[in-house]
């Protein structure tokens, strides 16, 4: 494990989504309602478009691109079912937010 600083703790909300850039890498740090914040890496799974610019409502996620649409609290797919969202190990120390992008 190789946690990275990513954000302040206190720009996360529940129910929004953040996109941020951790190491050259487009993360996107989803907070759905009722949940906890998570880490996933920002290509959409379909033809990679960013998710950061998708649609998400607390709790889908909308990628505008084709419509592929998330399960904020998992990363699943919904719609088409079958697929995921990378996602990363994300904890919170001293207020700091950090990942780790070398899990696979
Ligand atoms: S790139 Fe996201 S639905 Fe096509």
């Amino acid at each position: 494990m190789a946690f990275v600083d990513v954000c302040k703790q206190r720009i996360l909300l529940e129910g929004e989504l953040v996109p941020c850039m951790v190491e050259g890498k487009e993360i996107i740090i989803m907070w759905a309602d009722g949940g906890d914040p998570r880490a996933y890496d920002a290509a959409c799974p379909h033809e990679k478009v960013s998710l950061a610019r998708g649609d998400f409502n607390g709790r889908i996620l909308y990628c505008t691109a084709h419509g592929w649409v998330f399960n904020g609290r998992d990363g699943k797919s919904l719609q088409p079912c079958g697929w995921e969202l990378k996602e990363y190990p994300l904890r919170i120390s001293d207020g700091i937010v950090q990942i780790d992008l070398t899990s696979e």
